[in-house]
C-alpha cells in the first residue's frame, strides 16, 4: 500500500484524538465550545480503543504488508469516529471491539514470521484490547475495564523495549521474573474481574516489579551518555518508567477505584507519564515508517516533552493535594504538549522533505 492511502487512517487517528482531548478538558471543568453536549463517557474510549488502536493497528499493518491487515486500523477509526458522533449507540463498541479482533490477527500472523516471547507478550497485548473493547459492548463500567487498557500499551511497549534491548547482556534468572510478573499481571487482571481489591492490587506489583526491571535492564540506561534521539529516547523512556511506578504505588495504595482525584492520578501517569511519553520519543523512528516521512532529531523536541512531564507533575499534584486547580491547569498544558508534540513532529516532517526536495534540485 502507498503511503498517500494511509492518510484517511492518519486522519481518523488526528480527529479522534482531538475528540478525546475536547471531551477529557470538558470533563476536568473546562468550558470548551460545546461542553453542554459533549460525550463524556467518550474519552476513555477515544483515546485508548480508537486513537491508540488505529496508531498501533497502522503501525502493524505496514509491518505486516499484507491489504487485510488494515482492517485493524480501519474498524477502530471508524469505531473512534462512531463513539464521537453517536455516543450512545453500541456501534462505535462493536466497531472497535472487531478492529481489536483484527488487531490480534495481524499479531497472530506477525508472531508466525517471528516465533518467540516478544511477539507472544505482544499478542497478549492485543488479547487485553479485544477484553476491554468487548467490556464496552457488553456495557461494563469504564473504571471496570480500564486495567484490560491500560495492559494493553504497557505489555506492547515492554515487549519493544525487550526486542531492543536484546543485545543487552540479562540473566535466565532475570527473565524468569519478567516474565513472573507479566503472568501475575494477567492473573491480576481475571481476579480483578471477581475480587477488585485483591486483582488491581496483583497487577500494580507486576507492573512496579516491570518498571524496576526495565530501569535496570533497559538500554536506554547506557543511551543517555549519547548525545541527540539516543539520549532523547533514554530520558523519556527512564522519565516514563518513573511514572509506571507512579501509577502503579498510586494502585497498590489505594486499591480499587471508580473516579476522582486518585483514579485521575492512577490513570494519567500511566497513560500519559509512560505511554504518551513513549509515543513521543518514539515518534522520529515509528512515524517514518508509517507516513514515508523523514522526522530527523531536533533539540526543540525537547520542549513538548519537558512541558508533557511537568504539566503531569503538577495535575498530580493537585490529584495529590485535592486541589482541583492545579488539575486543571495541569490537565490542559498535558493536552499543549499533546498538540506541540504533533505540531514539531509535522513541521519537522514538512521542513525535511523541502530541504531534501531542494538538494534533489540543486544536484539536477
Ligand atoms: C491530555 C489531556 C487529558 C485530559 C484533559 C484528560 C482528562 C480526563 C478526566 C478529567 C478523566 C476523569 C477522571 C475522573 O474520573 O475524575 C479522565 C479519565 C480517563 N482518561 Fe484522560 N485525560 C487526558 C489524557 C488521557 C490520555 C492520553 C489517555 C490515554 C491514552 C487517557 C485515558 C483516560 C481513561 C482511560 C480514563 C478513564 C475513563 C472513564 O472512567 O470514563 N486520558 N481523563
Amino acid at each position: 500500500m502507498i503511503q498517500r492511502q494511509r492518510i484517511p487512517f492518519i486522519l481518523m487517528a488526528v480527529i479522534t484524538l482531538i475528540g478525546a482531548l475536547w471531551t477529557g478538558l470538558v470533563r476536568v471543568g473546562w468550558s470548551l465550545p460545546g461542553a453542554a453536549t459533549a460525550p463524556l463517557n467518550a474519552h476513555g474510549p477515544l483515546m485508548v480503543a480508537g486513537f491508540l488502536g488505529t496508531v498501533i493497528g497502522l503501525e502493524r499493518a505496514v509491518a505486516l504488508d499484507r491489504k487485510w491487515a488494515y482492517s485493524a486500523p480501519l474498524l477502530s477509526g471508524l469505531g473512534g469516529l462512531a463513539s464521537l458522533l453517536v455516543p450512545t449507540s453500541v456501534l462505535g463498541p462493536v466497531l472497535l471491539s472487531s478492529g481489536a479482533a483484527a488487531f490480534l490477527v495481524v499479531m497472530l500472523a506477525l508472531s508466525r514470521r517471528q516465533v518467540g516471547p516478544i511477539m507472544l507478550i505482544m499478542c497478549i497485548g492485543a488479547v487485553c484490547l479485544l477484553v476491554g473493547n468487548l467490556g464496552l459492548v457488553a456495557g461494563w463500567p469504564i473504571y471496570s475495564l480500564v486495567g484490560w487498557w491500560a495492559a494493553y500499551p504497557v505489555l506492547t511497549i515492554l515487549a519493544e523495549r525487550l526486542e531492543l534491548s536484546r543485545f543487552v547482556k540479562i540473566s535466565g534468572g532475570a527473565f524468569a521474573l519478567l516474565y513472573g510478573a507479566i503472568a501475575l499481571a494477567l492473573a491480576g487482571l481475571v481476579v480483578g474481574m471477581s475480587r477488585p481489591e485483591i486483582g488491581v492490587r496483583m497487577v500494580a506489583v507486576a507492573y512496579l516489579l516491570m518498571a524496576f526491571w526495565f530501569l535496570r535492564h533497559d538500554i536506554a540506561r547506557r543511551r543517555i551518555s549519547q548525545p541527540g534521539l539516543p539520549r532523547f529516547v533514554a530520558v523519556g523512556l527512564l522519565v516514563g518508567y518513573v511514572w509506571l511506578i507512579v501509577s502503579a504505588g498510586t494502585h497498590l495504595w489505594v486499591g480499587a477505584v471508580t473516579g476522582g482525584y486518585a483514579y485521575d492520578a492512577i490513570n494519567h501517569s500511566l497513560f500519559l507519564g509512560f505511554v504518551f511519553s513513549m509515543i513521543f520519543v518514539h515518534a522520529p523512528i515509528i512515524f517514518p515508517s508509517i507516513t514515508g516521512l523523514d522526522i530527523p532529531f531536533r533539540n526543540v523536541f525537547y520542549v513538548h516533552l519537558g512541558l508533557l512531564h511537568i504539566s503531569l507533575l503538577w495535575r498530580i499534584a493537585g490529584d495529590a493535594w485535592l486541589w482541583l486547580p492545579w488539575r486543571q491547569w495541569g490537565a490542559l498544558l498535558n493536552a499543549i504538549a499533546i498538540v506541540l508534540f504533533f505540531l514539531a513532529t509535522a513541521l519537522t516532517a514538512v521542513g525535511a522533505k523541502v530541504r531534501a526536495a531542494r538538494g534533489k534540485a540543486a544536484s539536477a
